[in-house]
């Protein structure tokens, strides 16, 4: 099989689409040009690793278009809330549940695939590998905003001098609210204790170079610059390595929430020298819904007995645990952030995505996904604009940058009328986005599940609900 060049431009995605579009004497809004490019790509078969609904399924009591094929797959965009089950948890879970009904206490330690430790250590391999750090470097544990604090209980240490973070004027609720509480913790006002970036007037992005400036300027009062590394709402992938150089000279920690990055695009976490991050494996990492969280901790504070965190019994080394005589025996990396023993049937859904993740790579997924997303960013471009668009008709804007490296997987669209009338016309015709705000719509592609043939489909009815 063909399978697709790495492009790392909008031009080679572009130029590329239509030269394929061109070798088969087609149209760039033909069918035919989605099912080469399904043709050619090497990761379709992950598609049957996972669960699809058909759009009768997915709206179950739900309003559906007249005329709608419910027997159809439906058009599942909508990863950056909540990825596909992998066929693979049911069978695990289940063959998990049977160990507990006849194991009991044994399934911890005893018998085949025992839960304790060697769960734990998979899930930190197969995490390992997505982010772009060393097996000691991750553990899995807890939901996300939990993890955001325990990430600043170890790497937010005000001092009289060093008190701030800086913070991204648009977070995410869970990280603004971590971080405000986190300054109250610790006797300091949000509004004096906070550095906001922010694009420029006018501008739905953040530039790196306003940000280092930022870090240069007032770098020497700021204790955690705390960021994500891609942004929720526009897609929009920080520069993580240049932010993270920029506030290591000024002595600063950096973490980086990941929950909209982790499974989306290559992150080489340690290469970086990242503190510390944190992400969710309910997006594109497909665990289901409230899955264990992902906790990064570099190499470099593995076995810095002194950093402080928060302690519980599963912070000991698992051979003397169970000594219990409360001296503490602190287990390096960030398996020492760990406060209780891991949900057993969480991390199984989570390893079910794993095995699926082990057989392809992040740099496979992001070859695949920058083609879906240049694929229908160039039939909006094309036929959907306020300047392409038929006079009279409603349009599509999109709000993502339009370079493939400043991306994620996801493009965002507003629409020239309502939103949530825009968001349940798609719905009833078996489209499944990421709403946000009442105001966007995130249209997030799986390399994993997603075809070009989904993405044609989705097209066409873009072009049906805005004539
Ligand atoms: C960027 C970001 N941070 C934090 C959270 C909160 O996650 P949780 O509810 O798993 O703690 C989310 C949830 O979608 C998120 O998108």
């Amino acid at each position: 099989m063909e399978g697709f060049p790495y492009l790392e431009s909008k031009e080679s995605i572009q130029s590329y689409l239509e030269s394929v579009a061109g070798g088969e004497g087609v149209g760039l809004d033909d069918l035919r040009l989605a099912t080469t490019l399904d043709n050619r790509d090497k990761l379709a078969s992950f598609r049957a690793k996972f669960c699809l609904p058909t759009i009768g399924e997915i709206l179950e009591g739900q309003v559906i278009a007249e005329g709608v094929d419910t027997a159809q797959d439906c058009m599942y965009f909508n990863g950056v809330s909540l990825g596909l089950q992998p066929k693979g948890a049911r069978e695990l879970i289940t063959k998990h549940l049977d160990k507990w009904a006849l194991q009991g206490m044994e399934g911890h330690v005893f018998g085949h695939n025992s839960w304790m430790p060697g769960l734990e250590e998979m899930l930190s391999r197969g995490s390992a590998k997505i982010v772009g750090a060393k097996p000691i470097e991750i553990v899995c544990m807890n939901g996300l905003t939990v993890n955001c604090h325990l990430a600043m209980a170890s790497f937010y240490q005000p001092t009289k001098d060093r008190f701030k973070i800086l913070l991204e004027k648009e977070s995410f609720p869970s990280d603004f609210y971590a971080v405000e509480s986190q300054m109250r913790w610790h006797g300091y006002d949000p509004k004096e204790a906070t550095i906001f970036v922010s694009p420029r007037e006018g501008e739905h992005f953040w530039r790196t170079e306003d940000v280092v400036q930022l870090i240069e300027e007032q770098g020497d009062s700021v204790a955690l610059v705390w960021l994500p590394g891609i942004h929720y709402l526009t897609g929009y992938v920080f520069d993580m390595e240049t932010i993270t150089k920029a506030a290591h000279k000024k002595g600063c920690y950096v973490g980086f929430d990941l929950a909209h990055a982790a499974g989306n695009v290559e992150l080489c976490l340690h290469d970086w020298g990242v503190d510390v991050a944190v992400w969710c494996s309910y997006k594109y990492l497909n665990s289901g819904p409230g899955g264990i969280a992902g906790f990064f901790v570099h190499e470099k504070h593995a076995h810095n007995q002194q950093l402080p965190r928060l302690l519980g019994w599963w912070s000991h080394e698992m051979k003397t645990r169970f000594v219990m005589n409360n001296i503490l025996d602190l287990q390096a990396g960030a398996a020492g952030f760990q406060l209780s023993n891991p949900p057993v049937m969480e991390c199984l859904s989570l390893k079910a995505s794993l095995d699926v993740f082990a057989d392809t790579s992040m740099r496979e997924l992001t070859t695949k996904s920058r083609i879906l997303t240049g694929y229908l960013e160039m039939l909006i471009e094309h036929y959907l604009t306020k300047e392409k668009a038929k006079p009279g008709s409603q349009y599509v804007t999109l709000i993502s940058p339009s370079d493939p490296k400043q991306r994620g997987n996801s493009l965002t669209l507003q629409f020239s009328f309502p939103m949530t009338e825009a968001y349940q016309r798609l719905k009833s015709r078996g489209v499944l986005t990421g709403l946000c705000r009442f105001t966007h719509t995130r249209v997030a592609f799986s390399p994993l599940y997603n075809s070009f043939k989904d993405t044609w489909r989705f097209f066409q009815i873009l072009k049906e609900i805005t004539v």
